[in-house]
């Protein structure tokens, strides 16, 4: 990440139902998923943006904070 800064802004995530799944893409030409975390029912992740990860995908019934706002997956 530019500046010398290894890690970005924070999000989090928060599952409404089991098996929700956070995916992280891999930043830079190549756009592959390179980890999945599954989370159940009430558990919550905390997470940054990387030099590694630079998009997040959500499937599941969750609720995600960031700085801009939150957003509800089922909504
Ligand atoms: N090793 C990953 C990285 O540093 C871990 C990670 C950071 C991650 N943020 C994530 C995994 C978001 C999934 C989703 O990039």
């Amino acid at each position: 990440m530019a500046d010398n800064l290894t890690q970005g802004e924070y999000f989090v995530i928060k599952a409404k139902d089991n098996g929700v799944q956070v995916i992280g893409l891999t930043r830079g030409q190549d756009t592959r998923f390179h980890h999945t975390e599954k989370l159940d029912k009430g558990e919550v992740m905390i997470a940054q943006f990387t030099d590694h990860t630079s998009a997040v995908k959500i499937r599941g019934k969750a609720a995600i904070y960031t700085k801009l706002g939150i957003v509800h997956t089922d909504e």
